[in-house]
């Protein structure tokens, strides 16, 4: 488990230096860079799906899920919606509970998948199958699973059998973490995208352009959430 220091209520990585999400609004944040940013209403309305994937890299607070768990839930029939994630270091329970503090008009972690949570991470020797939730919709037509992998993303996306619709690349400042945006780790992700997949991310960086570019990614800049002045979002067009 791994410890966090609070800076304005935003828990910050001792490791990385960097904040698990933004200090300006972090449900709004995930909202604009990753559900808007890969246009997630729009292709779940799209017809003849009868599931959609969403891949991320970096569960962290679990702020993403669960963002993109209540926009699901608020859809009118929309498919079943799986969400791929990994995470190397799991965060402390005491760190998962001020997420219903700061979150108050968002459900997070309540009792139920808390316990679910550590009960997992309690296990001995470390899972190799994923942490699974599963939440119905309201409608009854669909669920909403989260699969959480622990490991290092190097070996997690090897083991990931899937073809991922959307990703929300979040792995930290590729300035922090160079290792979440490396040219291999970033080959694994297109290799495991549909044609048309989408992706969006907070950063601008320009090696992180470029490397997806390479991949067979258009990339394009967006404003970015809050101060930050551009973000990334793109599509896999790679014919080969
Ligand atoms: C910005 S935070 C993710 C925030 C998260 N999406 C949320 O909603 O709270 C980045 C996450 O990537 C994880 N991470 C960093 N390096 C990693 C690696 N090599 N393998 C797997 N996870 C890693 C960190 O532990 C951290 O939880």
């Amino acid at each position: 488990m791994t410890e966090v220091i609070f800076e304005s209520d935003v828990p910050v990585s001792k490791e990385f230096g960097d904040v698990y999400f933004s200090k300006e609004g972090g449900m709004e944040e995930t909202v604009y860079v990753f559900w808007e940013g890969n246009d997630i209403p729009k292709k779940l309305k799209a017809s003849g799906k009868s599931s959609f994937s969403i891949g991320e890299l970096g569960f962290g607070t679990g702020l993403n899920y669960f963002v993109s768990l209540e926009l699901w839930r608020k859809e009118k029939k929309p498919p079943s919606l799986f969400f791929y994630t990994l995470e190397k270091h799991p965060l402390e329970e005491r760190t998962l509970k001020t997420m219903q503090t700061h979150f108050p008009e968002l459900i997070t972690w309540e009792t139920s998948i808390l316990q679910s949570y550590l009960n997992y991470m309690a296990r001995k020797p470390i899972p190799q199958d994923p942490w699974e939730w599963i939440v119905p919709h309201p409608s009854g037509t669909s669920t909403f699973t989260l699969k959480l992998y622990l490991g290092d993303v190097s070996e997690v996306l090897k083991i990931w059998d899937v073809s991922i619709d959307s990703w929300y690349l979040d792995g930290f400042a590729p300035s922090k973490n160079p290792q979440m945006w490396s040219e291999e780790i970033l080959s694994a992700v297109a290799e495991k995208s549909k044609q048309g997949s989408s992706f969006s991310t907070f950063t601008a960086a320009g090696f992180v352009r470029r490397s997806l570019q390479n991949l067979g990614f258009s990339v394009e800049k967006r404003k970015g959430f809050g101060k930050k002045r551009e973000m990334l979002v793109g599509r896999f067009t790679r014919t080969n």
